[in-house]
């Protein structure tokens, strides 16, 4: 019997190539440079051909992807977020999808919490300054920032959280620290906000009105798109910062642009972007914002961790079991994915 075939479409920690090639499975990458896409022929050529495919966020995976492939067990992404991919026509086409939840979210709280710092602290402008060679004398009004503990004004600083899943939570938990009064909005997740653990909930209006840092980790869905846009960044504090650690297009990047230049807000740290890699016109000119290249689950630890999870999920998809972290199990009761475990199994 000719080996599973797993197409990679660019390049994931060795602790999951690891795991399937251990189990027999022929591995390859469509495009082994880490740093560049992999080429739209290249990714149709491996979803046509693998038994499974493993993605990566930035790797569209759309219904003309999908429909490639009647022999595909599953697609495996590699990442928390799957707005990459069409999961209506997936779970329509009998297609099992999976993600890479838990892992990443103390790691991305980290980061966001990294951002905030950073923004409200002006490290990144500290940091230039000093590689410069212009740190000459210790200045009392150099690089004033804004307290995130109570700090000088002795006020607990507001930090709004919208969109209260696990890695909301979990940057919740961090404040904690920082003696703050945290409010959170996730209409999905009302029970959970007023439980007892210092968070309270906040309408959306409340939320965007008092927060002096605001936080978002919804994902990304055709009702967050744009969530905040012009009117939210008008009726924020002139103090406030605007943190981004989901996803891009829940900003509108050319109004956040106005908001930072005209100082309708105090900055912004964002790790994800609109039409990520591309930056809105003149986001990356202005001095009160820090930028970051999409890292908040970038630690050795948690991308090894993320490939075995992604691995364990694609040799799932090509056992025709379950997959551990499945993001449509609805799909095996569907007579699309039995057809399709047939087909496999008569191909064997
Ligand atoms: C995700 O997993 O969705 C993050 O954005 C990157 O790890």
């Amino acid at each position: 019997m000719s080996p599973q075939r797993v197409f990679i479409t660019r390049p994931i920690l060795e602790g999951g190539v690891d795991l399937l090639r251990e189990s027999g499975c022929r591995v390859d990458v469509g495009q082994p440079d880490p740093n560049a896409a992999i080429a739209p022929q290249a990714l149709r050529r491996g979803a046509r051909e693998a038994d499974v495919l493993i993605c990566h966020l930035s790797d569209p995976i759309d219904r003309e992807i999908l429909t490639l492939n009647p022999q595909l067990a599953g697609v495996a992404n590699y990442a928390v977020g799957y707005n990459n991919i069409d999961l209506h026509a997936a779970t329509e086409l009998g297609i099992p999808v999976a993600n890479t939840p838990d892992v990443l979210t103390e790691t991305t709280a980290d980061l966001t919490w990294a951002l905030l710092l950073a923004a409200a602290r002006s490290i990144p402008a500290g940091h230039q300054f000093v590689r410069e060679g212009r740190f000459k004398i210790w200045n009392p009004v150099l690089l004033l920032g804004h307290d995130v503990g109570p700090g000088g004004s002795g006020r607990r600083k507001v930090l709004g959280i919208l969109g209260y899943g696990r890695i909301g939570q979990a940057v919740a938990r961090r404040a904690a620290g920082f003696d703050m009064v945290v409010l959170a909005h996730d209409p999905r997740q009302r029970a959970r906000i007023d439980d007892g653990h210092g968070v309270t909930w906040a309408e959306f209006d409340t939320l965007i009105a008092e927060s002096d840092f605001l936080s978002l980790h919804s994902p990304l869905t055709p009702e967050t798109h744009h969530l905040i846009g012009e009117a939210e960044l008008r009726a924020m504090k002139p103090n406030a910062y605007l943190i981004n650690a989901a996803r891009g297009p829940i900003i509108d990047e050319d109004n956040l642009v106005r908001a930072l230049r005209e100082q309708w807000i105090a900055g912004a740290a964002l790790d994800v972007y609109e039409h990520e890699p591309t930056l809105a016109e003149g986001l990356a000119d202005l001095p009160n914002v820090t930028l970051a290249p999409h890292i908040g689950s970038a630690t050795h630890e948690t991308r090894t961790e993320m490939a075995r999870i992604a691995a364990r999920n694609a040799l799932a998809h090509l056992r025709g079991e379950r997959a551990p972290q499945g993001v449509n199990p609805e799909v095996y009761d569907t007579e699309e994915w039995k057809a399709r475990a047939a087909r496999r199994h008569e191909q064997q």
